[in-house]
């Protein structure tokens, strides 16, 4: 697959590769996700993580009443990666609005993004 992970040598750093739980990257400082665009969109690999999310999300939005705290540990922060064959205007719309959201819904803080277009050129 390509890359999914957090950065070695962050504090708590941890890899995330291809099949690893939803409660590995719960417990990250620092994720890094990154991703070949494909079809305007995340791969596939990589929106099976994000779906795995969901699960989160209703945590954090649907049982807000409930008195939900945010997931541990705090101050939690993501960055994407991401990069295209093409140079369409729009490329990294998608993706990034995608991984935005799936940040949310674990709570770590969208940091950035480094997006590369033309990488095949
Ligand atoms: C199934 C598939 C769909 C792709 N769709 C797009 C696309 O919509 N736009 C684009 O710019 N590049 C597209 N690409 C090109 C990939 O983004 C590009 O090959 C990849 O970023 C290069 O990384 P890699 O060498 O690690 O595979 C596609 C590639 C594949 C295999």
């Amino acid at each position: 697959m390509k890359l999914f992970f957090v950065k070695p040598g962050f504090k708590d750093g941890l890899a995330i590769q291809w099949g690893v739980s939803a409660g590995k990257y719960d417990a990250a400082e620092r994720i890094v996700i990154s991703n070949p665009i494909f079809f305007y969109g995340l791969s596939g690999r990589t929106k099976l993580l994000v779906d795995r999310g969901q699960a989160s999300y209703m945590r954090k939005y649907k049982r807000k009443a409930e008195g939900h705290a945010p997931f541990s540990p705090a101050n939690r922060k993501g960055f994407f990666l991401c990069a295209g064959a093409t140079r369409g205007k729009r490329l990294f719309d998608c993706p990034v609005l995608t991984v935005r959201y799936f940040f949310d819904a674990i709570d770590v803080e969208y940091a950035g993004e480094v997006c590369f277009r033309e990488i095949e050129v």
